[in-house]
């Protein structure tokens, strides 16, 4: 099999390989020597977000202040970068009862950022952080520009032991990104914790651009939102608002939303303003032909979740009625997997990333009693782990793929035809 130009950026980036020209800075070695990589643990293993059409962001967190140097690799050589460094004291803490994951412990914490900017859109770029105990690799795709086809990857609910199957699964279809929908960790499984999370998410992490929304699991214990998701992830996307983030990938506009603090039932919320904005600019911008959204709480099922459903579609889906671009919606927070089409625009709820599996029809009999037009509009529904794939043509149509986990096959596809 020939090697991609992913496979070998990643050789080079590790020092396998040679790049074929020198860097134009090619004083800075292509890797640090024994005598010169850093002697410290990742406790979060390095991601990629994406904040801009030229630019992305690289972080990973010691838990000692140290500098740890990063190699970003292009065809035309390696460069040696040194990220910033950021130290917070943390009072989070969540043990280990049962595995191998590391705990999340109280104390320093240091979050290393390198921001890559001046980037080709679409091109694939390598980088690697090498330390004495691991060196990570790992590549990303810069966001295509609006001619590209662009694969996108949908996990949410993640939990031990089935989370690394999903993982793999969703790693073999190569996304150029992927969203996670939140409930990244619980605190009420003992193998799960952050640290343990991220090192979950490395066959994702070291190939693509990773992007998240807050689940309600991200605020369970004292200190969680502010010290662990905040920290981490503020910022993502080329514009946001607070835990509210958008993103341009080829012809498709992403917006990952806050169901958990800004609530999607309450009208009056700043969100609101922002999503309007968002949306409004995308309707009047041609190069944009799709809009997909992406939050924690569904706005369709019939999981033990149906009660708070009606509410929250009575105010949703009027202040997207304007707005004809907004083809695809998917959520989490229900561990199960339902499809619905309704106010044309398909809505997916995939939580089936590792957590335990719901009754995907709990509340079908009371849905049957008070929505009976609902019952015909879930086009497909499976109690099964997996994840999801939705693949973006230059025209805007989608393709949305369902994966089981457990053998990676696809079982289910359907199509969103491009606005005419
Ligand atoms: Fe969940
Ligand atoms: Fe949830």
């Amino acid at each position: 099999m020939p090697l991609s130009r992913r496979d070998l950026l990643r050789a080079i980036a590790s020092g396998v390989v040679t790049a074929c020209a020198p860097s134009p800075d090619s004083d800075t070695p292509n890797t640090d020597t024994d005598a010169t990589k850093p002697d410290v643990a990742l406790s979060k293993a390095p991601w990629v977000s994406l904040i801009g059409a030229t630019s992305a962001r690289l972080r990973f967190e010691t838990l000692a202040d140290v500098e740890v140097a990063v190699y970003v690799t292009t065809m035309s050589g390696t460069d040696r970068r040194m990220p910033t460094r950021a130290s917070a004291q943390l009072t989070y803490e969540n043990p280990v009862l049962i595995g191998d994951a590391d705990p999340d412990l109280p104390g320093l914490h240091v979050l290393h950022e390198l921001v890559l900017e001046d980037l080709t859109p679409g091109e694939v770029y390598a980088w690697s952080v090498p330390t004495v105990e691991q060196t990570f690799t790992g590549t990303f795709r810069a966001a295509p520009g609006v001619d590209k086809p662009v694969r996108i990857g949908w996990i949410a609910d993640t939990m031990f032991p089935q989370t690394d199957a999903t993982v793999a699964v969703l790693a073999t279809q190569a996304p150029d990104l992927f969203l996670h929908g939140g409930d990244m960790q619980y605190a009420d499984n003992p193998a799960d914790t952050w640290q343990g999370f991220f090192h979950s998410l490395v066959p994702l992490t070291s190939i693509a651009p990773f992007h998240t929304a807050l689940g309600n699991h991200e605020i369970e214990k004292e200190g969680e939102l502010d010290q662990m998701f905040d920290r981490l992830f503020l910022g993502q996307g080329e514009a946001s608002l607070e835990r509210a983030h958008a993103i341009r990938v080829g012809c498709a506009l992403i917006l990952m939303l806050d169901s958990e603090t800004y609530g999607l039932a309450d009208d009056t919320q700043e969100q609101y303003d922002w999503i309007d904005a968002q949306l409004a600019a995308a309707e009047a911008d041609d190069t944009v032909k799709a809009v997909i959204l992406g939050w924690h709480r569904p706005l369709f099922t019939f999981s033990r979740y149906y009660d708070a459903t009606a509410l929250v579609q009575s105010v949703v889906l009027p202040k997207l009625a304007p707005y004809r671009k907004v083809r695809l919606g998917l959520a989490g927070h229900a561990h199960g997997y339902e499809h619905f089409r309704w106010a044309d625009i398909d809505w997916v709820v995939d939580g089936t990333a590792g957590a335990l599996l719901y009754d995907t029809d709990e509340s079908i009999y009371r849905a049957t009693q008070e929505a009976p037009d609902l019952i015909a509009a879930r086009l497909f529904v499976e109690r099964e782990f997996g994840c999801t794939t939705v693949d973006v043509a230059p025209d805007g149509a989608l393709t949305v793929r369902r994966l089981r986990a457990d053998s990676g096959e696809e079982v289910y596809r359907f199509e969103i035809p491009a606005l005419t």
